[in-house]
C-alpha cells in the first residue's frame, strides 16, 4: 500500500442495505471504498484495480463468496488480496471452509461496528506490512542479482587477466629458452676458438725448438761428412738437438698442465739466469739475423716467482720478434737490448728494446690480440700467449715505442716472497 493514497477496500454484498450499513460503519476511516453487488462484478472490479482488502459476503446469488474467493486465490495477480468474509452463517463448518479457501478473517452478520473497524484496520495494517516486506524482498533480490552480475563480471576480468599473464609467462619462457640456446651456441663457439688458439699456440711454441733441431741436424751431417769428420763438434750439435727435444717436450708438458689445472707451478726464479739461458738458445738465430743482443742486468736483482719454462717462452717470443724487426734495418743498426731491473713500486721489470721500425701507436694494443700479425709467415699468437702467461703470473706486459726508433716491450713481474701462496 503506497503511503500517499488511502487503502482501497471493496465491499461485496448482494443486499444494498447491508452495503449501506457497511459504508456507514467504515466512514471516517482513512479508506477509499468501492462496492460490488454480486460475484461477477466483484471479480471484474478487482481485475481492473486490485484492492487492499475485500469484504466478501459469503452467500450471494450467482457466484457465491466462496467461489469468488477461490477464483481470486487461483489467479497470481489477485492471490495476495486479503479477503475478509462476512456472513450470517456462524457455524464452524462455514468458517473452516472460508479459511481453507485462503480468507484472512471472518466477521459474522449482523456485525458490531467497532469490531468490524478493528478487524478491517488490522488486516489493512498486516497487508501493508506484508507488501512492504515483499517490496523489500524484491529490492534485496535485485541487489543480489546485480551483485551476482558484478561478481561474474569481476570473475571474468580475473580470468582474462590470468590468461594474459599465462600468455606472457609462455612468451617469457620461450624467450628464456632462446637466450639459453644462444648462450650454449656461444659457449660452443668459445670452445672452438679456444681450441684453435691452443692449436696455434702449440704450433708457435714448437716452431723455435724444431727449427733449432733441424739446423743442428744439418750441421751434424755436414761435420760428420767432412774429411776428417769433426766428431767432437758433431757430438755437441747432437747434444743441442737432444736439449731442444727435451725443451719441446717440456713446452708440451707445461701446456698440458695449464689445460688440466689452469694454474702454474710457481718457484723462485733468478731472472739473470733466465735471460742468459734464452740468449744462449737464440745465439745462432741472432747470428743469422746479423744482430747484436746486449744484456743489461741490474745488480742484486730479487728473484721473481713463476714458472721457468713459461717465462722463458715469453722472453723467447719477445726476442724473436725483436730479431725479426731489426733484420729489416741496415746491418750496423741491428741492436737488441734485454734489461732486467727493479721496478718502481716493487717487482722486477724485464724489457726488450730493439732498433727496428717500431710499432704504429694505433697498433700498440692490437698486437696483443690473437692472430694479429703483419708478417707473411706469422701466426700472430706470440704476443697473445706471452701476455696471458705474464698475467697468469700476476704481472703485466705492454709495448711502447722506443725513445728514438724501434719498439720496447716491458714486462713487470712480482718478486718471490718466502711463504707467499
Ligand atoms: N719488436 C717489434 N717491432 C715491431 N713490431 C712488432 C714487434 N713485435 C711484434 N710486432 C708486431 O706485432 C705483431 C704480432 O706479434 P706476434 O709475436 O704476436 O705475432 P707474429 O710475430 O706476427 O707471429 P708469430 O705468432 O709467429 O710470433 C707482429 O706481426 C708485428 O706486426
Ligand atoms: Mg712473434
Amino acid at each position: 500500500m503506497a503511503s500517499d493514497r488511502h487503502a482501497l477496500v471493496l465491499l461485496v454484498d448482494d443486499d444494498p442495505s447491508s452495503l449501506k450499513l457497511l459504508s456507514e460503519a467504515l466512514a471516517g476511516q482513512p479508506l477509499t471504498l468501492a462496492v460490488a453487488i454480486d460475484g461477477e462484478m466483484a471479480l471484474r472490479q478487482i481485475r481492473r484495480e486490485v484492492p487492499d482488502l475485500v469484504l466478501l459476503d459469503a452467500v450471494m446469488p450467482g457466484l457465491s463468496g466462496f467461489e469468488v474467493c477461490r477464483r481470486l486465490k487461483e489467479d497470481p495477480a489477485t492471490r495476495g488480496v486479503p479477503v475478509l468474509f462476512m456472513t450470517v452463517l456462524s457455524d464452524t463448518a462455514s468458517r473452516v471452509r472460508g479459511l481453507e479457501l485462503g480468507a484472512v478473517d471472518y466477521v459474522s452478520k449482523p456485525f458490531v461496528r467497532e469490531e468490524l473497524v478493528a478487524r478491517v484496520r488490522t488486516q489493512l495494517a498486516i497487508h501493508a506490512a506484508a507488501r512492504a516486506l515483499s517490496e523489500k524482498n524484491e529490492e534485496l533480490a535485485a541487489a543480489r542479482a546485480s551483485l551476482e552480475l558484478e561478481v561474474a563480471r569481476r570473475t571474468e576480468e580475473l580470468r582474462a587477466a590470468n590468461q594474459r599473464l599465462e600468455r606472457e609467462l609462455e612468451l617469457n619462457r620461450a624467450a628464456e629458452l632462446k637466450v639459453r640456446k644462444a648462450q650454449e651456441e656461444l659457449a660452443h663457439l668459445n670452445r672452438v676458438s679456444a681450441m684453435s688458439e691452443l692449436a696455434a699456440s702449440i704450433a708457435h711454441e714448437l716452431n723455435q725448438p724444431l727449427a733449432a733441431i733441424l739446423s743442428n741436424a744439418q750441421a751434424a751431417r755436414r761435420l760428420l761428412g767432412q774429411a776428417p769428420p769433426d766428431v767432437a763438434e758433431a757430438r755437441a750439435a747432437l747434444d743441442d738437438i737432444a736439449a731442444d727435444g727435451r725443451r719441446a717436450g717440456k713446452v708440451i708438458d707445461r701446456m698440458r698442465a695449464m689445460l688440466r689445472k689452469g694454474e702454474l707451478s710457481a718457484v723462485a726464479l733468478d731472472l739473470g739466469e733466465l735471460v742468459r739461458e734464452v740468449a744462449r738458445l737464440l745465439a745462432s738465430a741472432a747470428l743469422l739475423a746479423g744482430a747484436t743482443v746486449r744484456i743489461e742486468l741490474a745488480p742484486g736483482l730479487p728473484r721473481v716467482r713463476g714458472d721457468g719454462i713459461q717465462l722463458q717462452q715469453v722472453l723467447l717470443n719477445l726476442l724473436v720478434n725483436a730479431l725479426d724487426a731489426v733484420s729489416r734495418r741496415p746491418p750496423e743498426a741491428r741492436l737488441v737490448v734485454v734489461r732486467a731491473r727493479p721496478a718502481d713500486g716493487g717487482g722486477v721489470e724485464l724489457s726488450v728494446a730493439d732498433s727496428g721500425e717500431g710499432i704504429p701507436p694505433a697498433d700498440l694494443e692490437r698486437i696483443f690480440e690473437p692472430f694479429f700479425t703483419s708478417k707473411a709467415q706469422g701466426l700472430g699468437v706470440g704476443l697473445a700467449i706471452s701476455r696471458s702467461i705474464v698475467e697468469a703470473h700476476g704481472g703485466r706486459l705492454w709495448a711502447e715505442r722506443g725513445p728514438g726508433q724501434g719498439a720496447t716491450f716491458r714486462c713487470a713481474l712480482p718478486v718471490w716472497r718466502e711463504g707467499a701462496p
